[in-house]
């Protein structure tokens, strides 16, 4: 893995990247020119109208899509030329994600869905459970830790799944439309719980959102539009 000491202290730095799909002959331009710094526990709202890119931005900064052109550097790491191999194993270490579908695995426990990634990971037997708890008790669903995911309100599947984004101490969370899916009430919640485990661990995140309402628990909010990034606001 290669490092470059000017990114070192960012979360993130994207610069100049470009994605293009091709689907049969024809080429969708799904972000262009975007330059985009994040900086080590900071939260950034990502505010677009539907496809405008923004999936597609946050799979390529968490490492599940790779750019067409540009440079990606996350953590200090520069993914810009991973291999898909080398890419699985970043996105292990360094990032989290949160979708707007849970993806919870249906037959396993609140607890069980966390200790997934670990598998995947480090940390192993006692110490991960350990650590699951402990994760699951910040979220305020300790009790629920043997339940499965269809035991669950939407709002208590959506704290498993931050859980889930926790679990290897990433550096960066990316939350796709974590709310969307959860009514106005349940959805402030959930926002409360992604800006204080966020703040209180130092990571930093990229929230995208529809709702401008949401944009209130960020620190900052970045516009997308047509695959462009547009002016910057700080709250
Ligand atoms: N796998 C894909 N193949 C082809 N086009 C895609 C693919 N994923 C997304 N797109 C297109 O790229 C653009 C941006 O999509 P997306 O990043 O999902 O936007 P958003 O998340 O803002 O709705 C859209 O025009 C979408 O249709
Ligand atoms: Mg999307």
């Amino acid at each position: 893995m290669s490092t470059t000491n000017v990114a070192v202290d960012l979360a993130l730095r994207m610069e100049a990247v470009r994605k293009v799909y091709r689907v049969g002959d024809s080429e969708i331009v799904a972000l262009d020119h975007a330059d985009l710094t994040v900086a080590p526990g900071e939260i950034v709202a990502l505010v677009g109208p539907s496809g405008s890119g923004k999936t597609t931005l946050c799979s390529i900064a968490g490492g599940i899509l790779s750019a067409t052109s540009g440079r990606v550097v996350v953590g200090g790491t520069d993914i810009s030329d991973f291999s898909s191999k080398e890419l699985t194993a970043f996105r292990q270490s360094t990032v989290g994600f949160v979708f707007q579908s849970v993806n919870l695995v249906p037959f396993l426990t609140a607890r069980e869905n966390l200790l997934v990634v670990d598998e995947l990971g480090r940390r192993t037997g006692s110490a991960a459970r350990k650590r699951a708890d402990a994760i699951l008790g910040e979220l305020g669903i300790a009790d629920r830790a043997n339940n499965l995911p269809s035991q669950l309100s939407g709002g208590q599947r959506q704290r498993v799944a931050i859980g889930r984004a926790l679990m290897n101490e990433p550096r960066l969370v990316l939350f796709d439309e974590p709310t969307s899916a959860l009514d106005t009430k349940l959805g402030e919640q959930v926002m409360t719980v992604i800006r204080n485990e966020m703040k209180n661990r130092g990571i930093a995140a990229i929230v995208v959102t529809h709702d401008e309402r949401n944009t209130r628990y960020c620190d900052r909010t970045v516009h997308i539009v047509d695959g462009r990034l547009e002016g910057t606001s700080s709250h």
